[in-house]
């Protein structure tokens, strides 16, 4: 990529304590691509710009709250050029309407909305606005998913016949929520977290990547949400089949008591000819299976691979690169697409291929057609005559 200046990034949300927005600032710095000048990062004013000046930001732009910060960065000459937002799910919409009505772009956790309704709306402003606004779908920024997707575009497996995706976790298998585990307490409220629990928690991460590899559009589908602990007030386990356009099948599964499961998300996708899986916990490798037999381990940082896996690659192979790099091959893309509209012209190939509003938009429409499927009473539920 050629030299750019550094973006000036602000951040809501993300303060001590929290989870995401650390990913968020390491992500940020590892390409040199921004630097972090002003935050409002906690729901407790005083403890955001306490966090804030830990971080080395300048006393003036460590605010109390994100209107704060909008008010004091519109009116600055080295205004922010984008804001990122690591708050709970309910406070995207509002977050990021005021950001783009104040000119501002955006950088927008995952699931981009509590409801449909905001997504529709915020998805519109985004649109007539002209802002950029991404969403931080981790998993597309993993340079051997880049490798699939342009692999299965190119025909390698032939016509997809089923994409499998997974998405099981362990954290939540008992009531921590009632414990005091402050990130397990917002997303089993569905006021802050949204209808869906692990379906938009971690399922729209399992369908974005689904359809981001293999290019497939969802026809329609249906779910069974189901809760396991106690008490819970939304799903911590889901099972989705989905019918995608052209006849494909899709079988999700999210799941937040999967004991044994850190972080497992696998992707396998069967085409006529052969199958490619990803497993998230071994990311530098991608499996191909051809109809021959011959199954090969594709490494990444290998020659011969795409430009867009060599784009998102930074140590040779046996070096092995993980999350950080792919939420950091999001961040440069971000960069890089600010700059290019900046600039007017087109974008460098680590921009192509990232996660904007309309995927956030479809990531949200997809958790309510998962929660409408699985509450709808007339479900086909059949039981065998053997039974
Ligand atoms: P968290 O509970 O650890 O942190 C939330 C932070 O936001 C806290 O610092 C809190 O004080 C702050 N906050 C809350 N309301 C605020 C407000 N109005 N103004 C300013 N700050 C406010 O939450 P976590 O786990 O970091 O999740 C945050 C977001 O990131 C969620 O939308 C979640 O879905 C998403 N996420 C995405 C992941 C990914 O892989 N892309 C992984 C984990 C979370």
């Amino acid at each position: 990529m050629s030299a750019q200046r550094k973006l000036r990034l602000g951040m809501v949300g993300g303060g001590e304590g929290a989870y995401i927005g650390n990913i968020h600032r390491n992500a940020a710095r590892l390409d040199n691509a921004w630097d972090l000048v002003a935050g409002a990062f906690d729901v407790d004013p005083e403890k955001g710009r306490a966090f804030a000046l830990s971080e080395g930001i300048v006393d003036d732009r460590a605010y109390s709250d994100y209107k704060a910060l909008i008010a004091g960065e519109s009116t600055r000459k080295d205004r922010v050029d984008a804001v990122a937002i690591c708050t709970p799910n309910f406070t995207h919409y509002p977050i990021a309407k005021a950001l783009i009505e104040a000119g501002f772009d955006v950088i927008c956790e995952k699931p981009m909305t509590a409801t449909l309704e905001d997504a529709v709306t915020l998805e519109k402003q985004v649109r007539e606005s002209g802002r950029f606004v991404g969403v931080t779908y981790t998993y597309s920024g993993y340079p051997m998913v880049h490798e699939a997707r342009v692999r299965i575009a190119n025909g390698e497996i032939g016509k997809v016949r089923t994409a499998q995706v997974e998405y099981p976790l362990e954290w939540m298998a008992t009531g921590i929520e009632n414990k005091g585990n402050a990130q397990a307490a917002w997303r089993t409220d569905p006021q802050k977290n949204g209808r869906g629990g692990s379906i938009g928690d971690i399922g729209t991460h399992a369908y974005h990547l689904a359809g981001f590899v293999t290019g497939l559009k969802l026809e329609s589908l249906t779910a069974d949400l189901a809760t396991f602990v106690d008490g819970r007030a939304l799903d911590d386990n889901a099972h989705v089949m989905m019918r995608y356009e052209g006849g494909a099948r899709g079988l999700l599964w999210s799941s937040q008591v999967a004991l044994g499961n850190s972080n497992g998300l696998k992707l396998r996708v069967y085409g006529e000819h052969g199958s490619l899986s990803w497993f998230q916990e071994q990311p530098n490798e991608l499996i191909h299976a051809p109809l021959d037999g011959h199954t090969q381990i594709i490494k990444r940082g290998a020659e011969g691979l795409c430009e867009a896996a060599q784009v998102r690659t930074r140590t040779p192979p046996g070096h092995p690169e993980g999350y950080l790099e792919a939420f950091a091959n999001l961040y440069t893309g971000f960069a890089e697409a600010i700059h290019a509209q900046k600039q007017d012209r087109s974008p460098q190939a680590i921009a192509q291929h990232i996660p904007t509003a309309y995927d956030g938009l479809k990531g949200v429409a997809f958790v309510e057609a998962v929660v409408d499927s699985s509450e709808a009473v007339d479900q086909p539920w059949i039981t065998p005559v053997a039974v």
